[in-house]
């Protein structure tokens, strides 16, 4: 029988306790039928009487009183501190082994190269973007967000003369028709190869045009383009990995559709910016 093998500490002690309890027990049980049996009753009783049964005047007793209290105290530490607000939880446990997980993970990649960020970028996009932005990342038929027609200058144009919402940041919407279309192309050339700094701008002789009106657009993301401190999107990210990372982080409830947000650790930082090399580079 397992638990007698007394070869066992915890068994011996178990066995040992639990032998200790019965004979104090017993002792104890025996000592009061003698005492109920031999004593004859006698002190001071308390007024009240219950259909005849009195009670002593005794003061309580100073060591039983102790006990008392450093039970509460005992029960408030055990349970804030000793077990069950601090306790094991395999939810806990996941979580830990999944952050160690990931730590390692971000650790190994901790500086991709480009052909790396491009590979595990397209299996990352392939399990979890595709199935909405479809293979081709082209958005299957405005189910979502064309990711072939998005980070570029054609974007740009859209977005000022379509505005665009859902990214929830303070400023809010950012509201449709703010310039023509022309306008509209001129500050997106500017925009392009002097704020983000990502492509030259496909007609040079708009830049300077779009600076002067940028004035409209600075009102909000700031004259830097750096969005005011949180305010508006970093338009100096925008065509960059960063800026599809902080989409994933925030999710965006948009004129097209509910893009979720990945934020909740399905996908770890390398991953966001594999990802987001990977769609940018379907932009044309
Ligand atoms: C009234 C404030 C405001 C003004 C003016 C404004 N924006 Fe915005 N812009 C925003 C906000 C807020 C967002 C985030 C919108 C969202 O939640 O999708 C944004 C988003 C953007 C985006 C990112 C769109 C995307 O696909 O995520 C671009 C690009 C952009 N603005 C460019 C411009 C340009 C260029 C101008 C000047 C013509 C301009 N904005 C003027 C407030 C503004
Ligand atoms: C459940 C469907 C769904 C999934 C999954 C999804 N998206 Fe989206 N995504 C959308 C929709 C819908 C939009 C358009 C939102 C809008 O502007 O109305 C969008 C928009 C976008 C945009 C443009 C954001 C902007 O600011 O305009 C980017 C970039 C993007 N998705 C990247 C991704 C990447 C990368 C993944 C995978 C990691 C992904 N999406 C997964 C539905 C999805």
């Amino acid at each position: 029988m397992e638990w007698f093998n007394l070869s066992d500490n915890v068994n011996l002690l178990a066995l040992i306790g639990a032998a200790a309890i019965i004979l104090i027990t017993l002792f104890t049980a025996g000592k009061y039928f003698k005492q109920m049996r031999d004593d004859k009753s006698e002190g001071e009783l308390l007024e009240h009487n219950w259909d005849g049964i009195g009670e002593y005047k005794n003061p309580l007793p100073m060591g039983w009183a102790v006990m008392f209290l450093l039970t509460i105290i005992w029960a408030i530490w055990y349970y804030l501190w000793g077990y069950p607000l601090n306790a094991y939880s395999q939810i806990g446990e996941y979580n830990e082994e999944v952050a160690s997980y990931n730590a390692k993970f971000e650790n190994k990649w901790a500086n991709p190269d480009h052909a790396t960020l491009m590979g595990m970028g397209e299996g990352v996009f392939l399990v979890q973007c595709a199935q909405c932005h479809g293979i081709l990342g082209d958005g299957m038929a405005g189910k979502a967000a064309d990711l072939s027609a998005w980070g570029n200058e054609k974007a740009i144009v859209d977005v000022i003369l379509n505005g665009s919402k859902g990214l929830g940041y303070p400023l809010g919407e950012m509201p449709a028709g703010l310039l023509d279309e022309d306008s509209a192309k001129a500050v997106a050339a500017y925009m392009v190869q002097e704020v983000s700094k990502t492509q030259k701008a496909s007609d040079p002789s708009l830049v300077a045009m779009g600076e002067a009106l940028w004035a409209t657009c600075a009102a909000c993301h700031g004259e830097d383009g750096k969005g005011m401190m949180g305010q508006s999107p970093d338009l100096s990210s925008y065509g960059k990995p960063a800026f599809v990372v902080d989409v994933l982080n925030r999710g965006k409830l948009g004129h097209i559709g509910n893009m979720p947000a990945f934020n909740d650790g399905r996908l770890t930082t390398v991953q966001k910016e594999a990802v987001g090399t990977y769609i940018l580079s379907l932009s044309k």
